[in-house]
């Protein structure tokens, strides 16, 4: 910056000033931002036309042309490069009052050529280093700059260097933002949602028909049935779904835990409170908040919980201050609600609110015409389809109960992908709550394969600890080590 700057600019100047720096936090789009702030450098300086030219590598690249009347110009290459170089190659500002008949530029063929009267150019520096130059001219006789314009212009392209870092970086973050959302919509899209049953059909024309919608909704389900997989489908395929998805577990926290969870807490509100905390109702903003194992709320919690969904208004622990969020809420059980609240364990008042559009999600077993299909798709996500399944097995599998429902019929597969060496699943590779009445009907397995299962069992059992399924084979740690060398496991 030119030495003594500020004091010596004009109020009028300063309050220019002023207004990029407040520009520099409500733009976040970066050609925006760099257009309005040439707009503003050329209004108070009454320059014809600004350029804002950043530096890329070595390259020199216009990222912004504007003129007097705050509209692009024309032909941005009509610029004198010989100026430009001048700036990037000291590093120091040009100004020039006559440029036709200042030595130093009345060769440069720009100027003769595009008729430039006068130029003030000033290089922007971003910790420490040239990034660009903020070029100004004028070619009629109507605005020589000044001394006094360059000083201007220095402090303001000390505040525009900031600008373009603090767009540059908010730029990087949405396109990191635009990637990760690419991904979650594949992996929440419809295609995630597998089945084609009546059952599910009906739910998921619910479900199409809610997601455009900020209304409440209830989904009711018994566990592993995907009430968390539809929550995110409402999320991420519905209207809110630049907005984040923030999940909380109600059952994992006690009370006072839960509670600061959601609304957050002021410094001091309590031990251990050593500083401000946003809650997950602020984290939310804007977004999905995915209430799960809603019926866990504790009664203490479910009354500020209510307030929230009637008023939107909430405070942190230790606040007087109200706080406002615009969130979508959803929420979960394995419950019937309903009953919880003539058990008098659930706020009516709270219930009413958030089944304001209650979906029940049926257990598989009443779905059964699903299971093929989502034996299908799980073996396609955990083999790349390379196994495939014996319709002797599929058929134990569409006669089992499923209590765990699709989160159970998701580890038995994984279970069979395991125990199973060739490419075809059959029954034996079933566990043996599933395999059990079928498998006496088939010839008595060989003592290796019944050697090799247990070593699967003992392994799974004790999270893969090779030493403790040692133990409960009842053989020496390196005999297991041996045969699961043997069997390939
Ligand atoms: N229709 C479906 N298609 C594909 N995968 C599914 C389907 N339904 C459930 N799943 C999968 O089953 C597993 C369990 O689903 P999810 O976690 O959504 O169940 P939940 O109802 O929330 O269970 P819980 O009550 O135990 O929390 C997940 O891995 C999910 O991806
Ligand atoms: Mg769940």
């Amino acid at each position: 910056m030119v030495q003594g700057s500020i004091e010596a600019l004009t109020k009028e100047e300063l309050l220019q000033l002023y207004r990029v720096a407040r520009k520099i936090n409500s733009i976040e789009d970066l050609k925006q931002l760099l257009s309005e702030v040439m707009d503003i450098a050329i209004e108070t300086v009454g320059a014809e036309r600004g350029f804002l030219v950043l530096l890329e590598g070595d390259e020199i690249s216009v990222r912004v042309a504007r003129g007097m009347d705050k509209e692009d110009v024309e032909n941005p290459e009509e610029i004198s490069y010989t100026i430009l170089k001048e700036v990037v190659k000291t590093k120091k500002p040009v100004l020039t009052a006559n440029a036709k008949s200042d030595p130093r530029f009345s060769g440069a063929q720009s100027v003769l050529l595009y008729n430039i009267l006068s130029i003030v150019a000033v290089p922007l520096i971003k910790k420490g280093r040239l990034v660009g130059v903020i070029y100004l001219d004028s070619r009629t006789q109507k605005r020589t700059f000044t001394e006094h314009d360059l000083l201007f212009l220095s402090s303001f392209a000390d505040l525009a260097a900031i600008a373009i870092e603090n767009a540059e970086a908010r730029e990087k973050l949405e396109l990191e933002n635009i990637r990760l959302r690419g991904v979650l919509g594949e992996k929440f899209g419809r295609a995630s949602i597998v089945g084609k049953s009546k059952a599910l059909m009906e739910v998921m024309e619910m479900v199409e028909r809610v997601k455009l919608t900020d209304v409440p909704v209830l989904l009711e389900g018994e566990s592993g049935v995907g009430k968390e997989l539809i929550a995110r489908y409402i999320h991420f395929t519905g209207p809110r779904r630049k907005g984040p998805f923030v999940p909380i577990y109600c059952g994992a926290f006690p009370e006072t835990l839960l509670e600061s969870e959601l609304f957050g807490y002021k410094k001091g509100a309590f031990t251990g409170a050593v500083e401000d905390k946003k809650g997950l109702f602020e984290e939310a903003d804007g977004g999905t908040f995915f209430l799960d194992e809603v019926s866990e709320i504790p009664a203490g919690v479910q009354v500020k919980l209510l307030r929230v969904l009637e008023e939107g208004k909430f405070r942190r622990l230790g606040e007087t201050k109200e706080r406002q969020v615009d969130v979508r809420i959803i929420s979960a059980t394995n419950r019937i609600l309903e009953h919880e609240v003539t058990e008098g364990r659930f706020r009516q008042d709270l219930y009413y609110r958030l089944k304001v559009v209650k979906i029940r999600i049926p257990p598989l077993r009443e779905r059964r015409e699903d299971i093929p299909l989502l034996v299908e798709h799980f073996l396609e996500l955990f083999t790349g389809g390379e196994k495939k399944i014996t319709p002797r097995a599929l058929e134990a599998l569409m006669e089992y109960d499923w209590p765990g429902n699709v989160r159970e019929l998701e580890n038995t597969i994984s279970y069979a992908v395991v125990m199973c060496r060739d490419d075809k699943i059959d029954v034996k590779h079933l566990p043996p709550e599933i395999s059990g009445e079928v498998i006496h009907t088939e010839k008595p397995r060989t003592l290796r394969e019944i050697e090799r299962e247990a070593i699967i069992q003992a392994l799974a059992s004790t999270g893969g600890n090779k030493k403790k399924a040692a133990e409960l084979l009842g053989i020496s740690t390196k005999t297991l080590y041996n045969k699961i060398k043997e069997y390939g496991l």
